[in-house]
Order: structure tokens, then C-alpha cells, then sequence
């Protein structure tokens, strides 16, 4: 058959929009060529119901070496009992993470939306929040941190079978010891969410909450820079409970491509490099942070210890909102999320604030000398919203900066 120009040339496209912008969203990276080629192979052609040495279907000899190399490494990688590599996604791991240890209805304590949890850690509109009882824990109001006082009281009083930490949108460390202590005292299971910091944790430059959690459960697609898709890690008493969740319990035919990209990755993150590049992450967000102040951007929390930063516009400009600023600057080919604030008076659809990342930018070859490029770039774009000139000529300038850090 011919080339199938029309999908094609639209991924030429999109490699293009990819490499001539800037990718500041913090949970998207660019993953290595040969995790790519590992996501493009043969494994795609391959059904392989169930689990190494235990499969529904013939023909799985070749595939049962390519998921015990990617459980093998991850296990090594963050200390685990056991790994289950197949959920296709965060979402789906802790979905299933949910079904295997808990009955509907169970109460869980969960950190609250709109502080920065995951739409899977209890949100109404998802099946976290239809099936179980979630309770929300947030932030301190004074310095926007985990409240840890408010998080035990809320255990004490509920009583939750698992507490549930990890964020999507949290700036700052997460020490694993007080959520033991705290899991401990209410004899609550602890599962850690490190979605977004796994790359981190594997880097050295975040701590690991292995040792501390029954679960962890994570996407290796963000800083982990791995293949779309997740993983989850367990102590070995949560093995077989964790694996019959995921298959049969939600998941069908694994994605076997995805698991032998995952096993790519993970090698590339037990590499002495990848330590360098999570210290580069975190060194290159708390350097955007700072320029990003000095353009009279809030900070949320008043820095950043991770790949990102929460940015209050109305310090910038009052009427400035998310949506509108997530807008121009994608017109500047600078690409981020609009995010709730703690406690923001404006909708989760318009946002008073930013959320941006350094993964990607790091992964191109960016240092802390670029983050006040970025920053000023942002703030000109802001500024001039009203002038697609001015725009225009700022995503110039991304594009230039962008010419000198090739991804592909
Ligand atoms: C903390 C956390 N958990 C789970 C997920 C879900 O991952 P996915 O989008 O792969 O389903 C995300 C994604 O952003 C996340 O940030």
C-alpha cells in the first residue's frame, strides 16, 4: 500500500510543533529515540493475557523475556518486592491498585483537586470518587504545603482503609516518613502516587517512598521519560491482590510494546546520567521560579523543590486569567497548562494560575542559563497580549531557542 500521507505528514507536523516550541508542560517529556523504537516494534502484533510463565495464549516465549527484564529493572530501580508493568496508564494503575486492596465504599483520604491531587484521588466526575468514599486533605492556607495536622485529624476521624498521597500539581517535596506515622496510627494501607515524580525518585533527587508504602504506583511517561503508560510497585504481601486487579480485574491484553519501551526506560534511568538529568530538572525549575518572580509572577508556595511551579497571574495582572494566559502563549508556540490555585476564586476551566515544568526543556539540553530566557519570554508574551505583533515576535524567539537545543 502507499504511504498514508494524510496521518503521516500530520505526525511530521507535530514532531515540528514539538521541536519549535517550548514544552513546559510538567508532566509531558521527550522520550529517547530507542524508547520509541521499543514502542514501534513487533510487540504490537502480540496478545499476552496474564503474566510471565502464566499466559492464556501460546506463542508468549519471547514476550515473557521482554516483561521480566522490565519488572527485573524496575524493582531494581526503586527497591521493590514486586512490579506489575502493564496498566496502559496512571490512571488505570490506580484503578486497579483501588480494586485490589479496597471494597466499594471503603473510605480513602485523598489530597483535594483543587490543592493539587489527581482527578483519580477522589474527584466526583471519575470512578475514584463514584465507587469509593473519598475524604480530601489539602494544603496549609499560610504556606501552602501539605497539612499534615489536618491530614491526621482527618484520619482519625474517618478511619480511612488507605491514604493516598502524590499530587499532580504540588511543587514541593513529600516526605514519607509523617504519611507512615500517620497511615500507621489509624492502621490505614499508604499507597504514593509519584506520577510525576518517579523520574525524580529514580534520579536520586527526590526521596523514595518505596520503603515506606504498601503501593506506589506511577506513570513512566513524565519525568521518568519513559513510553507512555504505568507501573505499579508493591510490597510482596499486596503481589498476587495487585496482579489479579490488573488482569483479569481491568485490564485485557497487555500493551507488550509499551512494556518493552518501559524496560528501555528504565535502564535509562538506572543510568549514572539520568541522576544528573533529575538534578538538572529540579536545578532548572527552582532557576525558572526565581526569574519568573522577578517578572512579578506569585509563586505557589514560594518556590519549588520539584520539575515544577504553580504561578499566580494576579500578582501579574489581575484580570490576567489561566485560560486566556494558557492561550496567548500557545500563540507564542509556549506551551503549558492553566491550573487552579489553592483555594482559587476563578473556576477549574478559567484558573487564576500556571503550571509549568521543566522536564522537557531538560531533557533538550536546557539549563538554569536559559530560565530567564523563558521567564522573560512568558512575561513579553503576557504583557503584549493584545498585540499579535508583539506575539508573533516572541515566538520567534522560541523558535530561535528552541534551534539551538534539538530534541530529534
Ligand atoms: C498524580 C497522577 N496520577 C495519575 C495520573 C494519570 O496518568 P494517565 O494520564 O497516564 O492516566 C496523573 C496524570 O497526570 C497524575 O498526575
Amino acid at each position: 500500500m502507499d504511504r498514508d500521507n494524510d496521518v503521516f505528514d500530520i505526525i511530521e507536523r507535530e514532531k515540528e510543533r514539538q521541536q519549535t516550541g517550548l514544552q513546559l508542560i510538567a508532566s509531558e517529556n521527550f522520550a529517547s529515540p530507542a524508547v520509541m523504537e521499543a514502542t514501534g516494534s513487533v510487540f504490537t502484533n502480540k496478545y499476552s493475557e496474564g503474566y510471565p510463565g502464566k499466559r492464556y495464549y501460546g506463542g508468549n516465549q519471547v514476550v515473557d523475556e521482554v516483561e521480566s527484564i522490565a519488572r527485573d529493572r524496575v524493582t531494581a530501580l526503586f527497591g521493590a518486592d514486586h512490579a506489575n508493568v502493564q496498566p496502559h496508564s496512571g490512571a488505570n494503575a490506580n484503578l486497579a491498585a483501588y480494586l485490589g486492596l479496597l471494597e466499594t465504599g471503603d473510605t480513602v483520604l485523598g489530597m483535594s483537586l483543587d490543592h493539587g491531587g489527581h482527578l483519580t484521588h477522589g474527584s466526583p466526575v471519575n470512578f475514584s470518587g463514584r465507587i469509593y468514599n473519598f475524604v480530601s486533605y489539602g494544603v496549609t492556607p499560610s504556606d501552602e504545603r501539605i497539612d499534615f495536622d489536618q491530614m491526621r485529624d482527618l484520619a482519625v476521624e474517618h478511619k480511612p482503609k488507605m491514604i493516598v498521597a502524590g499530587a499532580t500539581a504540588y511543587p514541593r517535596t513529600i516526605e514519607p516518613e509523617p504519611l507512615r506515622a500517620i497511615a500507621d496510627e489509624v492502621g490505614a494501607l499508604l499507597l504514593f502516587d509519584a506520577a510525576h515524580i518517579a523520574g525524580l525518585i529514580a534520579g536520586g533527587a527526590h526521596p523514595n517512598p518505596m520503603p515506606h508504602v504498601d503501593v506506589m504506583t506511577f506513570t513512566t511517561h513524565k519525568t521518568l521519560r519513559g513510553p507512555r503508560g504505568g507501573c505499579i510497585l508493591t510490597k510482596a504481601e499486596h503481589a498476587a491482590a495487585i496482579d489479579k486487579a490488573v488482569f483479569p480485574g481491568t485490564q485485557g491484553g497487555p500493551l507488550e510494546h509499551a512494556v518493552a519501551a518501559k524496560a528501555v526506560a528504565f535502564r535509562e534511568a538506572a543510568d549514572p546520567s539520568f541522576k544528573a538529568y533529575a538534578a538538572q530538572i529540579v536545578a532548572n525549575a527552582a532557576a525558572l521560579a526565581e526569574a519568573l518572580a522577578k517578572e512579578g509572577f506569585r509563586i505557589v508556595s514560594g518556590g519549588t523543590d520539584n520539575h515544577l511551579m504553580l504561578i499566580d497571574l494576579r500578582s501579574f495582572d489581575e484580570e490576567l486569567t489561566g485560560k486566556e494566559a494558557q492561550l496567548v502563549l500557545d500563540d507564542a508556540a509556549i506551551t503549558l497548562n492553566k491550573n487552579t490555585i489553592p483555594d482559587d476564586p476563578r473556576s477549574p476551566f478559567v484558573t487564576s494560575g500556571l503550571r509549568i515544568g521543566t522536564p522537557a526543556v531538560t531533557t533538550q539540553g536546557m539549563t538554569e542559563a536559559e530560565m530567564p530566557e523563558i521567564a522573560s519570554l512568558i512575561g513579553r508574551a503576557l504583557k503584549e497580549r493584545a498585540n499579535p505583533d508583539a506575539v508573533a515576535a516572541v515566538e520567534k524567539d522560541v523558535a530561535e531557542l528552541c534551534g539551538r537545543f534539538p530534541v530529534y
